[in-house]
């Protein structure tokens, strides 16, 4: 068992269950303002692990600026305390009228959005207009992985426009997320990256030239997260979520990313050996997340020789030639293929700190909704 994951008395933890190793989530964050350059540089994904006790470790270590995908991740960063909240998804419907009475409530926070279309603009000028407030939009550029955004063309340079003469609403930059971009090749990565932002550049500075303003270019997530910190752009804050806890989808791809320790793992016991050459671990998949494939969905520690043949619900079937060895109730450590989703299938964490079990941390953004 690799030293750093070991906890002297696991008798009090009940499985399966969700670890959070904080002296790992330290480094973490700490390389993560490393290779940023700057706190200043750098603006989590809070999606992650949803964790107030990890926005208060960010805003420990100097991060001021923060995203998340869900209203009521953006309630638990302001109730946090944290500065500046963007919020990466179009809102539409009754979420518009959401956002102003989260921004009433929290008035020292400076939230923004994205937007990739007229009638959502529209939707959030009305929201802000009725509560009386104006609400940063950033313009959500597709830079190829089509699932929003518009192309920086001719219809982003309009729809800044209109962000920028709209009542209620005034421009805060370019959102520009690359989940595609996740090739094994740090070099890959790399002329990925200078091929997208080719059109960006471009469009900056014809907005730049009508007099707008662009204050700042959010970008990427982990896998090109040290491409971007590279670069010298202007207002550029780079927004990955996964290697603050970091998983074994990403640790096992990227070698460039191994400084990143996994620092969120399952834990799981033996509850059944049905045939000689099989165990039976209580780690279904309501505990790890099944977006990897039936198979591939967590790395089991200390335990090299084995196949993930069936799960269920709340089981994990292995074989292995070494199943003679283990008992009912014998331990496994785990890391999850990707943490994010995993997390939120969990109402707590358990806190490890040098070796020990310190406490328990809530997931609290796993809720959709929080008080607004
Ligand atoms: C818009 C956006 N930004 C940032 C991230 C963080 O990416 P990663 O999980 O690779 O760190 C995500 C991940 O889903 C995302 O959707």
């Amino acid at each position: 068992m690799n030293p750093i994951y070991a906890i002297r008395d696991t008798s009090s933890i009940y499985s399966p269950a969700l670890l959070f190793y904080k002296d790992l989530i330290q480094r973490n964050i700490d390389l993560a303002v490393r290779i940023a350059g700057t706190a200043s540089r750098l603006r989590p994904h809070v999606k992650t692990h949803k964790t107030r006790e990890i926005v208060h470790m960010e805003l420990k270590a100097g991060i001021t600026k923060h995203k998340c995908a869900t209203l009521a991740e953006a309630e638990m960063l302001a109730s946090c305390g944290v500065a500046e909240v963007f919020i990466a998804y179009n809102l539409v419907g009754p979420n518009t009228l959401r956002l102003s009475k989260l921004m009433q409530l929290y008035p020292h926070c400076r939230f923004s959005t994205q937007a990739d279309h007229p009638i959502t603009l529209e939707g959030l000028s009305r929201a802000m207009q009725r509560a009386g407030l104006t609400l940063e939009i950033l313009l959500d550029l597709d830079v190829g992985q089509h699932r929003t955004g518009m192309p920086a063309g001719d219809d982003a340079l309009a729809l800044y426009r209109q962000i920028a003469h709209t009542p209620g609403i005034r421009p805060g930059g370019l959102h520009v997320y690359d989940g595609h971009n996740n090739q094994a090749a740090v070099e890959d990565r790399e002329a990925a990256v200078a091929q997208l932002l080719g059109p960006v550049n471009q469009l900056r500075e014809r907005i730049q030239k009508e007099g707008l303003p662009t204050p700042r270019i959010i970008v990427g997530g982990t896998p090109t997260f040290p491409v971007y910190a590279k670069l010298d752009l202007p207002g550029l804050e780079c927004s990955p979520g996964t290697l603050f806890l970091h998983d074994q989808g990403y640790g096992g791809k990227f070698t460039d990313l191994q400084g990143f320790t996994p620092a969120a793992l399952l834990f799981t016991r033996v509850v059944s050996k049905p045939m000689p050459t099989r165990l039976t671990l209580d780690l279904g998949y309501k505990a790890v997340a099944s977006d990897p494939p039936a198979g591939k969905r967590l790395a089991l520690l200390d335990l090299p020789d084995y196949e993930a043949v069936l799960q269920n619900e709340e089981h994990l079937v292995i074989e292995t030639p070494h199943a003679a060895r283990y008992l009912p109730g014998d331990e496994f450590f785990a890391i999850p293929t990707h943490i994010c989703p995993t997390c939120a299938m969990h109402r707590s964490a358990y806190v490890i700190e040098n070796g020990a079990l310190v406490g328990q941390w809530d997931i609290v953004a796993r809720d959709r909704v929080l008080t607004v």
